[in-house]
């Protein structure tokens, strides 16, 4: 039932949240949430505590104060066990991509799978799925320092696909790639919030990335074409909003109006 589980909950939510690195206070008492099929835009300068939120979502640092619930969970005082399940249903996608360099493009995303021990068959659907998805098919057997920057950041895009988290992180996935291979990550993320259902948050400072997660979304034709399309004035289905941080605090927070 989880439609009706949907409606009730948010696929993540902070609350009073306090982080301080000695006397340096970086989330002075910050609540929000992402609702279930969002993606939440999170913007603000370098070292305002963006990546820090990542962490947090994934239980990698704790906060001195207030609490973190991921699915409904709260995570907060959560053990490290508890931990590694609620890291399953969440996808990270980092900045440079960080894949494993002495491993293949097949090799980097099967990684988790082989990890947990799946049968080979399985891998390799699995693995070719996520590189259609990525539109990457004819580089599975390419070694990460064959690949031009933005195939790098798909190919982590597709790694972090694997066991179809419901919740996605993007840590400036767009960062220092050029106009049109940044539209191409943009298209992956409309393409998982508007027909995968993946709730987000997307950190960026780049207004590309806003303008395209605030303004267009896509849907399939009859014959099962992705079709690209731009909001117009008097519709608005499109699940984004935004977060401003600033020395500590949200200092803007809804949609694009
Ligand atoms: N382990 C740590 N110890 C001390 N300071 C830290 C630590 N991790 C991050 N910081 C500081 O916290 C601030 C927020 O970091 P971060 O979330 O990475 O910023 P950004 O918004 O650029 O992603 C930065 O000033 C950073 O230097
Ligand atoms: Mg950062």
């Amino acid at each position: 039932m989880p439609n009706v589980r949907n409606r009730f909950l948010n696929a993540i939510e902070f609350r009073d949240v306090y982080l301080a690195y000695g006397d340096r206070v970086i989330l002075n008492h910050v609540s929000f949430n992402v609702r279930f099929g969002e993606s939440k835009i999170v913007m603000g300068g370098s070292g305002t505590g963006k990546s820090t939120i990542c962490r947090l979502v994934l239980g990698l640092i704790k906060p001195d104060d207030g609490q973190i619930f991921v699915d409904g969970e709260d995570i907060t005082k959560m053990r490290e066990e508890e931990l590694m399940q609620v890291r399953q249903k969440i996808g990270m996608v980092f900045q440079e991509g960080a894949l494993f360099d002495s491993l293949s493009v097949f090799d980097n995303i099967a990684y988790r799978l082989r990890e947990q021990r799946r049968p080979e068959d399985e891998i390799e659907q699995v693995v070719t799925r996520m590189l259609r998805f990525v539109d990457l098919e004819q580089a599975l057997d390419k070694m990460p320092n064959q690949l031009s920057g933005g195939m790098r950041r798909r190919v982590g895009i597709a790694r972090a696909l694997v066991g179809s988290p419901k919740i996605i992180l993007y840590d400036e996935p767009t960062a220092g790639l050029d106009p049109i291979t940044a539209r191409t990550i943009n298209e992956l993320a409309l393409k998982l919030r508007d027909l995968e259902d993946v709730s987000s948050i997307f950190v960026t400072h780049r207004l590309q990335d806003i303008e395209v997660l605030a303004n267009e979304y896509v849907v399939r034709d009859d014959r099962g074409n992705l079709v690209f399309k731009k909001e117009d004035d008097t519709l608005c289905l499109i699940n984004t909003e935004f977060l401003m941080l600033k020395d500590g605090h949200i200092i803007f927070s809804g949609s694009d109006e």
